[in-house]
């Protein structure tokens, strides 16, 4: 496993991120304690900074868990805004619902279980955001799905698209194979202008000209 940031580097940035909401804390305690694998406060952060900047007010997310990053999604928007949270775990997203009642946002968000893959058809219109962070295998088909449905100025955005460094492998199990797939038909795309950050296990950007 390669260490993409460096660890004290690391640590230095996340002393800044100091969180002040205490649900996202509470969120994060029991993310940590289940090892359940969350985007963390550095990646949320982000999305919560894009939800802004972007003024999005339609996200839909393949592959939601607890809805954490959801919950930095819904943070970013206006009250009238809705994240579309797709999770194939009945117990996951009936443990987002819980969070985000908890949280008093449960109106700006659909909880739909079941695959992500597919829902997508059942949303109609375009999205101002789609997040990615299903099974890596099927990064390619999500892209294929989602990226017609981003609306012209809006983003497609990708976690894990340096996969612990195994993105280099010379023999890429399936997992990273689908993350590199991804990677080259995002950046081949002449409907995106794309980037990736790499921030804790890398985030792929693709802003819909
Ligand atoms: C990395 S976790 C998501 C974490 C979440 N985005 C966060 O940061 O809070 C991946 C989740 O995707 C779900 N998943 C995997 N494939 C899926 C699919 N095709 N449709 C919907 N959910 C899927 C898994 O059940 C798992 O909970």
């Amino acid at each position: 496993m390669l260490e993409i940031i460096h660890a004290e580097i690391n640590q230095y940035i996340e002393r800044q991120y100091e969180e002040k909401d205490a649900l996202l804390r509470e969120m994060e305690a029991y993310g940590q304690k289940a090892r359940f694998p969350f985007v963390g406060p550095q990646v949320g952060k982000l999305l919560f900074l894009l939800t802004k900047l972007l003024k999005a007010k339609k996200i839909f997310e393949m592959g939601s868990g607890y809805g954490y990053s959801a919950y930095w999604f819904a943070k970013g928007m206006e009250d009238s805004g809705k994240v579309y949270q797709t999770e194939g775990s009945h117990e996951n997203s009936a443990k987002a619902r819980e969070f985000f009642k908890k949280g008093r946002i449960e109106t700006k968000s659909e909880f739909l279980v079941g695959d992500g893959l597919q829902l997508i058809d059942q949303v109609p219109g375009d999205f101002d955001i789609v997040f990615l962070d299903l099974d890596k295998e099927d990064y390619p088909i999500a892209f294929e799905k989602a990226s017609p449905r981003i609306r012209q100025g809006g983003m497609l955005i990708a976690d894990n698209t340096l996969w612990s460094g195994k993105v280099l492998d010379s023999h890429p199990d399936l997992e990273t194979q689908g993350i590199q797939k991804f990677t080259r038909m995002l950046f081949s795309d002449q409907r995106f202008s794309s980037a990736i950050l790499p921030i804790r296990d890398g985030v792929a950007l693709g802003y819909k000209l």
